[in-house]
């Protein structure tokens, strides 16, 4: 199996579903997304999200503009499922899409749903080799309108080993307290031996937000910034510019 296509796999869904709450500052981080999402002046009517798992990042956008159409993406069918009945209330304008975008061809597929005022991703880019990093950050910008948004919450390579080990504390320490409230029997060390040596580790190829950030400078982003970091965790984008204004 392809190390990322870890992610077709059930278990693994649920696993990162179960322990989300685990995840340090994780609704602080879509706070951040929604809060650079709603300095557009116009509000959202497209929306892109982007291995979009249950589809938690567009239901944020959903919540603040509850007339948007939005275009799920993700290549495994369980999270599609899980996204699609989360968000049967608004299925007239939603599409969800079963796309691998490590492949180019995934924008043909989506170009006809765009442009979009928004693309937003969560933990899912940094699964790709850097080049294709790079060039994934190309073909959104080439399906942004004018003044719309690039917001990717993602995990980075952290800059000290310091860092490192502060998340795995913090995440290590979030999956324990999940498993004392739910009842369970395992211990701390059990719990942690789990995470450090989890299946989907090896599918993981993390980059400083810096180098990130540079590229979408490069690609021709504007306001580009990493807005939120803690640990290997960062919420960063730009705004493709509109030439007009
Ligand atoms: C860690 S989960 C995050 C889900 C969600 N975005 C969130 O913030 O909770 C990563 C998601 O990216 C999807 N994914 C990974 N690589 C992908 C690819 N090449 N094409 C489409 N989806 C992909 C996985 O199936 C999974 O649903």
């Amino acid at each position: 199996m392809v190390t990322d296509e870890i992610w077709k796999l059930p278990a693994i869904v649920n696993r990162f579903l179960s322990y989300r709450a685990a995840i340090p500052l994780a609704q602080e981080q879509i706070s951040v997304m929604m809060s650079i999402l709603k300095t557009r002046k116009q509000p959202i009517q497209r929306f892109l999200d982007l291995g979009c798992g249950d589809g938690i990042l567009g239901a944020a956008i959903l919540g603040e503009y509850p007339s948007a159409r939005g275009v799920f993406v993700d290549f495994s069918e369980s999270m599609l499922e899980l996204a699609r009945e989360g968000l049967k209330e608004y299925a007239d304008q939603l599409a969800f899409e079963n796309l691998d975008y490590g492949d180019q061809a995934w924008v043909n597929r989506i170009d006809s749903k765009g442009p979009f005022d928004a693309v937003v991703s969560g933990y899912s880019i940094h699964h790709q080799p850097d080049s294709r990093k790079r060039q994934i950050y190309e073909e959104i910008f080439s399906l942004l309108k004018p003044d719309g948004w690039f917001v990717n919450i993602e995990h980075i390579a952290a800059e000290s080993q310091l860092a490192v080990d502060l998340f795995n504390r913090h995440v290590i320490d979030g999956r324990y307290s999940i498993e004392k409230a739910s009842g369970g029997t395992k211990t701390r060390q059990e719990i942690s031996d789990i995470f450090m040596n989890r299946p989907d580790k090896d599918a993981n190829i993390l980059l400083s937000v810096n180098a990130q950030c540079d590229w979408l400078r490069e690609i021709g982003y504007e306001e580009v910034d990493c807005y939120f970091r803690i640990y290997e965790l960062a919420v960063f984008g730009g705004r493709k510019p509109n030439l007009k204004s």
